[in-house]
């Protein structure tokens, strides 16, 4: 399955430890500029237009069903807000980008505060870009790669809620957002597939985050 990746049992059991256990936590919810958390410790960020599963995502991550609050209603996340696998990584769920149906002034703002925080802090090391599988990459997925490539942070491609389309739309999917991509340069080549709501495609995430992380790049093959 697209989904899959091949992991060793001793892998396996550092990404389970890493993001299954108890150590996991909510950090706190920024909501601007000063706020933003100045460790040296490696970052990882999660963004994506509202209602993509960035939020889900994190829970499927973690096992944790509340950690990081989802729902229907676009625009739930609304701060930045940081978790710690550990002390060791921190995980940022930010709020939808392109957010149009909440009042003009909170989106330019929320906007803003989001394009602030990617632009060039050294311990952000990727930003993971969760598109819909049902809906591929917009407009505004690719002015913010555009962004991205001028201050050459590395993104990556998350499609999620694959459950939502048929194995065939997906492998389509994959090949035509590749094709997409192209054009771009801070991108990285591996697209990842997730769905949350089966559990699908998270070994694949952990493994990304931690890369970042030397014990384990120790195990593993780590671009
Ligand atoms: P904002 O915070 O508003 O930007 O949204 P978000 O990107 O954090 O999305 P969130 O995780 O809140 O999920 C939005 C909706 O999509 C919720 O109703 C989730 O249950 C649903 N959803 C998220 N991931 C999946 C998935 O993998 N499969 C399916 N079927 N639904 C999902
Ligand atoms: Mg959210």
């Amino acid at each position: 399955m697209l989904q899959d990746i091949e992991l060793t049992a001793v892998q396996k059991d550092f990404l389970n430890k890493l993001f299954l256990g108890q150590r996991v936590s909510f950090v706190r919810g920024v909501a601007d500029y000063d706020g933003f958390l100045d460790t040296p410790q490696p970052e990882i960020c999660f963004a994506g237009r509202s209602n993509v599963g960035k939020s889900s995502l994190i829970n499927a991550l973690t096992g944790r069903s509340g950690l990081a609050r989802a729902s229907n209603t676009p625009g739930r996340t609304q701060e930045l807000n940081y978790f710690t696998l550990d002390g060791d990584l921190f995980m940022v769920d930010l709020p939808g980008y392109g957010f149009a149906e909440a009042p003009k002034a909170k989106v330019d703002a929320w906007n803003g505060l989001i394009r602030d925080y990617l632009r060039g802090r050294p311990q952000l090391r990727r930003i993971f870009i969760l598109i819909d599988s049902r809906h591929g990459l917009k407009k505004i997925d690719q002015e913010i790669f555009t962004m991205l490539d001028k201050v050459g942070v590395t993104y990556q491609i998350v499609l999620t809620k694959s459950d939502k389309i048929s194995d065939k739309a997906l492998s389509d999917l994959v090949e035509k957002t590749s094709q997409e991509i192209k054009k771009f340069i801070a991108v990285h080549p591996r697209i990842l597939v997730t769905s949350s709501e089966k559990k699908l495609g998270l070994d694949g995430v952990r493994h990304e985050i931690a890369c970042f992380m030397n014990d384990y790049k120790q195990l593993s093959d780590c671009e």
